[in-house]
């Protein structure tokens, strides 16, 4: 197809990513984005509807007469703007409601995975307060406490305390009426991306994101602090592991639905001393800032390749990747992720690095414009990401650009790619 138009639902660096993939996709005509920031607004035109407002985002998509509705964030999926997009004849990438459930609910996607003999740790629901202190118990610390709820990445607690654990199960009880307490699984996380129909799949380029909000991966939890791809831990033989074991059977089984899933599959791995994946979480869209590293990577034309997911004709496709190294650090809000404070001006984020293969370019998250100016809206404001043949490169580009940027209070990590640059 050529003179595409695109609806992007989301608003974070990923969906920036996104809108830059597919404005340099030859397919792709024109992008609309809902609600879109600073960035995407470069690219295309934001609309004032917001990510979860499914009937907005329907009208919206008939509206502008769009060939492909693209969705970032799992909420709309798993509330069924795919299901509503498809019954309007309208091509979504993102996956139907029942798909979404392997994010929406974490005791469905683990009983898929024991199912389907899929390696991941052993688990426990607790629902009754009397039997936590047991169940605790049967499981060696560190703890890890997962609530069965959308929890915008902040629903895992992993902790050596034993009473920070206990409290964070009759928290979940009290809100939620059960709790998973999970085994704590040993290596190194990866993730990958896997584009997914009935009739195929492709898995992007394996990447690592940065949970830990601080250097040497300390402090709380946050959406992900920084990320760089390809990851050297999934080497061809994991990665080999990784599709026979994991990626293989999810497909078989979610080609098989009665509605097959089309979409972005993230699998969420440890990979162990011997190379042995085991799956932490399955997210049913791009990663942020997995997304950031990962788009860049590939050469083909992005339009077409979500495109073919979103018709279920992907086994057409066979897209190409570069054999760059991406590494992407991320510029958080002071406070984040507890308690972003945010409205601070942004200076400096205009600049781009090109020299020679090495790229350096911004990507918007968390950014408003108000009377003229950048100001940051959220947790994770930006995201400086370099393109360049070794990751050493891509990475000093990243700091470059990042370093020259200034925001009140805000920090980031200074160590994004340690585990591959220290190998
Ligand atoms: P999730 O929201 O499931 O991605 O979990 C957030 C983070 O908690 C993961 O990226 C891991 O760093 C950690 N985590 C979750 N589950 C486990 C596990 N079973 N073993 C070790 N770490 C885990
Ligand atoms: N970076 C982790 C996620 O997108 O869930």
């Amino acid at each position: 197809m050529v003179g595409m138009r695109v609806l992007i639902v989301g608003g974070g660096g990923r969906e920036h990513a996104l809108a830059m993939g597919l404005s340099n996709s030859p397919s792709v005509e024109s992008l609309h984005s809902a609600p879109g920031n600073a960035g995407t607004a470069l690219l295309g035109t934001n609309h004032e509807v917001g990510s979860s407002d499914i009937e907005g985002l329907v009208s919206l998509a008939r509206e502008k007469g769009v060939d492909l509705v693209v969705v970032g964030p799992e909420a709309p999926l798993v509330l069924g703007l795919a299901d509503i997009l498809r019954e309007n004849g309208i091509p979504c990438f993102g996956p139907h409601s029942e798909g979404a459930k392997l994010e929406g609910s974490k005791l469905h996607a683990k009983n898929v995975m024991f199912d389907l003999g899929i390696p991941t740790g052993r688990f426990r629901v607790i629902e009754d307060p009397n039997e936590i202190s047991s169940t605790v118990d049967s499981f060696s610390p560190p703890w890890v406490v997962k609530r069965n709820v959308l929890a915008g990445g902040k629903g895992v607690t992993v902790t050596s305390d034993r009473k920070v654990a206990e409290d964070a199960i009759s928290h979940a009880i009290g809100v939620d009426g059960m709790v998973l307490l999970e085994e704590h699984l040993e290596g190194e996380e990866a993730s990958v991306l896997v584009v997914m129909d009935e009739t195929s799949f492709v898995c992007l380029p394996p990447s690592q994101d940065h949970k830990r909000a601080f250097d040497g991966d300390e402090g709380p939890n946050t959406g992900g602090m920084g990320a760089y791809a390809p990851a050297p831990v999934v080497t061809p033989s994991v990665m080999r592991r990784v599709v026979d074991e994991v990626v293989g059977p999810m497909h078989h089984h979610l080609r098989n639905q009665e509605n097959p899933y089309r979409g972005c599959l993230y699998v969420g791995l440890m990979v162990d001393d011997d190379g042995a994946p085991s799956v932490i979480e399955f997210n049913v869209r791009f990663g942020d800032p997995e997304t950031q590293v990962t788009i860049p990577l590939i050469d083909s034309d992005l339009g077409e390749l979500l495109l073919a997911a979103a018709e279920g004709s992907l086994g057409s496709i066979e897209p190409l990747f570069s054999r760059m190294s991406a590494a992407t650090v991320v510029l958080a809000s002071n406070g984040y992720p507890e308690s972003p404070i945010t409205g601070g001006v942004i200076s400096g984020s205009e600049t781009s690095i090109e020299e020679g293969e090495i790229c350096g370019i911004v990507h918007y998250a968390g950014t408003d414009l108000r009377e003229g100016e950048l100001v940051s809206s959220g947790g994770r404001v930006l995201a400086a990401t370099g393109i360049a043949p070794s990751l050493r490169e891509a990475s000093s580009t990243a700091y470059e650009i990042i370093g020259g940027i200034h925001l009140e209070g805000s920090h980031y990590r200074s160590d994004i790619g340690h585990r591959a640059l220290e190998r």
